[in-house]
């Protein structure tokens, strides 16, 4: 179904208390509202409302067997959501929310809708750390379950732009707050096995995970391959139109045999050069800085895809815990299952 979405302009810092409400009243009706938080924009609405929930896996195309994340004011929200609030969950809680550590936990089945789970036992909780994303939880009183606001399987969004790209016609409303600080989607932790297991590396390292809890399972490696207990996390995914090359070095010279094939090609180097562009070529370098490049990746995926480009050669980040997660995405964005 076709309808307009309005796109409003958000103060990121303090959110106007008028916008606000109007938002809250389209997540309390039942609609869809993407909204920034400090990872990428999500698409909300109302997790306890389950015609609410179908319409944003028609809005994405999301297969229904991948569940969806609950964002929650904070601890208290939380609890009313799961069967069980572990003292691990309380610790990690503390420490990390409102941020962007995602827990896995046994589900209210009396509470939380089939539809959000994918059927499963277990639900997904995060506290948000932006302001206008609490604004609207705080507002609408409600848990919102609210995926990366993109079309199922492609790049996720970091900015108001890129959700109107992908979801123009498909939503009601986009809270536009800018750019997202944190660029890539939170960390997701499994609580509801023994040892705890990382689901998805995030921008909450294990290494910050195990300093509170204790040694967790790392079954995803930096291979990019995905645990089958996170459903939807082994198909292609975060991926941009082109085709996505990751290259152990700059790239220079598969750059110039897809140039003379007539490509155009997205380059993007591990450098802290400046952009440059012409003949085809669109040369975007990002930092050896995994915070700052974590920062920038989507947004540079999106706007080589916005140039048309045929295929994007990325110079592949160094193997070691900083950059699990980058290297995580760009695998997945690749396809290549096997790292
Ligand atoms: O940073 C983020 O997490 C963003 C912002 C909007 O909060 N959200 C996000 O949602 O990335 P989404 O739906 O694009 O990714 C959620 C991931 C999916 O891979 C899903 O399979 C996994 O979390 N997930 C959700 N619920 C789960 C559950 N009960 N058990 C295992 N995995 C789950
Ligand atoms: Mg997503």
């Amino acid at each position: 179904m076709e309808w307009s979405t309005e796109l409003i302009k958000v103060d990121p810092e303090r959110p106007e208390g008028d916008i606000i409400r109007h938002a809250a009243a389209v997540i309390q009706r039942g609609g869809m509202v993407a909204f920034p938080t400090e990872t990428v924009y999500g698409l909300g609405a109302n997790a306890l409302n389950e015609n609410a929930v179908a319409r944003i896996f028609a809005a994405k195309g999301r297969p229904a067997t991948n569940p969806l994340i609950v964002h929650v004011t904070g601890i208290e929200q939380a609890q009313t959501l799961v069967d069980y609030w572990s003292q691990e969950a309380q610790l990690l809680a503390e420490r990390f929310w409102p941020g962007p550590l995602t827990l896995v936990l046994p589900r209210n089945r009396g509470v939380v809708p089939d539809i959000v789970t994918a059927g499963g036992p277990t639900v997904a909780v995060r506290s948000p750390a932006h302001k206008v994303a609490m604004a609207l939880l705080l507002e609408c009183g409600l848990p919102i379950a609210a995926p990366s606001a993109n079309r199922s399987t492609r790049v996720s969004p970091t900015t108001a732009e890129h959700v109107l790209a992908g979801l123009k016609g498909r939503i009601d409303l986009i809270l536009d707050s800018g750019p997202t600080s944190g660029g890539i989607e939170s960390t997701v932790l499994n609580l509801a096995v023994s040892p705890p297991r990382l689901l998805r590396p995030g921008l909450v390292t294990p290494a910050q995970i195990e300093e509170i809890i204790g040694p967790i399972e790392r079954t995803v490696q930096s291979t990019g391959n995905a645990p089958a207990t996170s459903p939807g996390m082994l198909e292609r995914h975060y991926s941009p139109r082109a085709t996505l090359l990751l290259i152990d070095d700059n790239g220079k010279a598969r750059t110039a045999e897809l140039l003379a094939e007539g490509k155009r090609v997205g380059s993007i180097p591990l450098s802290t050069e400046s952009d440059c562009e012409g003949n085809g070529l669109f040369v975007r370098p990002l930092p050896p800085d995994a915070a700052a490049y974590a920062a920038r990746i989507y947004s540079t995926l999106h706007e080589l895809d916005a140039k048309g480009v045929d295929t994007i050669i990325v110079q592949i980040p160094p193997d070691n815990e900083e950059w699990l997660a980058v290297r995580d995405r760009l695998h997945r964005a690749s396809g290549r299952k096997d790292g």
